[in-house]
């Protein structure tokens, strides 16, 4: 971070990301029992903030406070006021200014989610100890640097996929992970829910999913796997959605697709029979595109994906498709020469069109993998660029929004001896072969957790600190990042962590253990 008077001051302020512009000023503000947290009578959406900042400091500090409605202009001596009244449109939906002084602090945003996110703010300018999750000892200050920040993302989507295929994840870790993406103000949860090794979503019309589809027999002979309900998932959705994390559900086709398979092989060009995949890797039983079953099927599944995540994307993976299958299958062939297509590339293309087209109908909006170019991409698709970033460059250029995640920089399954902090923290989303208003296509990125070599108790390593820096890639505007700034922060930073149970890996090769 750059304080306006250019001059760092360690031990002040470690927020990780950087805000847009900090200017710390003299002196400090301790909270205290007796203060009062108010939200302005004309800003009513902020009041689910406020409540939830007291709820922590009732929590840790004890101090018993609940939040009251206020037309106080200038907000309480000796307390906190949350206000939208006079907020600065310029800094966007996610936008803050947070003005703390001797006085007391002034949260100023236009939503709930720049409320919110001036409040992980001011949980990064309070002590580590803020982060502890049972009552501290009343002998511990509360105090927090005189500081006025004005703060805004750089990019609107910044996101992390969670592959809880190849390892199934609690919803309690789940949970867990969307608070610590809140953290670092990301704000989209990717939750890839279908793989050749497991699927892992209750879907009503079709059971066998879950209970044939969600468990693979393991050569120890024991039987691994597990699925997520549809309460558990509402609950996911609705705890993620007060921390202002959206979900974006991830459903593999056409590839990728072997559990699905197992349960319902009629869906295949083949006829099966299949297993859940035991081992990594691609495989090349695939749905069949020739097959008109297929499509009720998917439509059916994508109508009970889309009663549970409200958000406005779907992701349909589209990656790693091999067309084996397609060359050999009648029906495939049928309908390659019906519908005029040149090959089996043109044959994805339009299994994707005809699914974004089913989205769409809905009100919804199809996001897949890069792969989805291939053979002509959809109209109104957004392309995830993984290989790389030329998915993204071709995508923008056509028009088209974009998300990245290239192998470069985001896979935080890759050991560090590939990607370190250095690394991630090199990335910038928007690719240098785009200018101008083609830069308005990147939306932001994600980074991507796959769990082939991960089980769960193992992710933390991979992800943190790692997720700091992207955090910081998505947010923080470029002329205020610089890697070494960065790292001092972070040094502050792993205490919070060891606080909220995060057990960090290494930064770099040398020092991973
Ligand atoms: C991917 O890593 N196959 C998207
Ligand atoms: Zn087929």
């Amino acid at each position: 971070m750059i304080p306006d008077d250019g001059e760092m001051i360690d031990g002040a302020i470690h927020v990780i990301p950087t805000p847009s512009r900090v200017r710390i000023q003299e002196g400090f503000f301790a909270l205290s029992a007796g203060m009062r947290i108010l939200v302005d009578q004309a800003s009513p959406d902020l009041e689910c903030v406020a409540a939830w900042l007291a709820r922590k400091l009732s929590t840790v500090c004890g101090f018993g406070l609940s939040p009251a409605v206020t037309s106080e202009e200038r907000g309480p001596p000796g307390g906190i006021l949350f206000s939208s009244k006079d907020a600065n449109a310029a800094l966007g939906p996610e936008g803050y200014e947070l003005d703390v002084d001797p006085e007391g602090i002034r949260v100023s945003a236009s939503t709930s989610a720049g409320a919110f996110y001036a409040t992980q703010t001011l949980r990064q300018l309070l002590p580590p100890e803020i982060e502890k999750r049972e009552r501290v000892a009343d002998s511990q200050q509360w105090v927090i640097p005189a500081v006025r920040i004005h703060d805004a993302p750089r990019f609107a989507w910044r996101g992390m996929l969670l592959d809880c295929c190849r390892h199934f994840m609690s919803t309690e870790f789940i949970k867990r992970y969307i608070d610590l993406l809140a953290y670092y103000k990301m704000n989209r949860f990717h939750w890839h829910l279908t793989e050749d090794q497991g699927w892992r979503i209750e879907i009503a019309e079709y059971p066998e999913l879950t209970r044939v589809g969600a468990w693979r027999a393991q050569a120890d002979g024991i039987r691994y796997g597990g699925y997520y309900t549809k309460s558990e998932i509402r609950e996911v959705v609705e705890y993620a959605s007060r921390r202002h994390v959206t979900v974006v559900p991830e459903i593999e086709m056409p590839g990728h697709a072997l559990a699905a398979l197992a349960s319902y092989p009629e869906l295949s060009c083949s006829g099966g029979p299949f297993e859940v995949a035991l081992d990594w890797g691609v495989f090349e039983d695939v749905f069949c595109a020739g097959n008109d079953a297929t499509f009720v099927f998917l439509e059916q599944v994508l109508s009970e994906v889309m009663e549970l995540f409200p958000g406005q994307y779907i992701h349909v993976g589209g990656d790693e498709c091999p067309k084996d299958r397609w060359q050999s299958c009648p029906r495939c062939q049928t309908r390659i020469a019906a519908e005029g297509l040149r090959d089996e590339s043109a044959l994805q293309s339009y299994f994707i069109k005809r699914i974004a087209a089913f989205l769409e109908r809905k009100g919804r909006k199809l996001i897949g993998w890069d792969e989805i170019l291939e053979g002509g991409l959809a109209p109104c698709a957004t392309v995830q660029s993984w290989r790389g970033t030329n998915g993204a460059v071709e995508a923008a250029k056509l028009g088209h929004d974009a998300l990245l995640s290239p192998t470069s920089h985001s896979y935080f399954d890759f050991d560090l001896s590939r990607i370190d902090l250095r690394q991630v923290y090199s990335f910038d989303p928007i690719p240098k072969e785009l200018k101008g208003r083609e830069c308005e296509h990147i939306l932001g990125g994600d980074c991507n957790m796959w769990t082939e070599r991960a089980p769960q108790d193992t992710v933390d390593q991979k992800v943190f600190p790692r997720l700091t820096a992207m955090a910081e890639c998505l947010w923080s505007e470029v002329d205020n990042k610089d890697f070494s700034d960065f790292h001092h922060r972070l040094q502050h930073h792993y205490e919070r962590l060891r606080e909220l149970g995060v057990d960090y890996g290494a930064e770099f090769a040398e020092t991973a253990v």
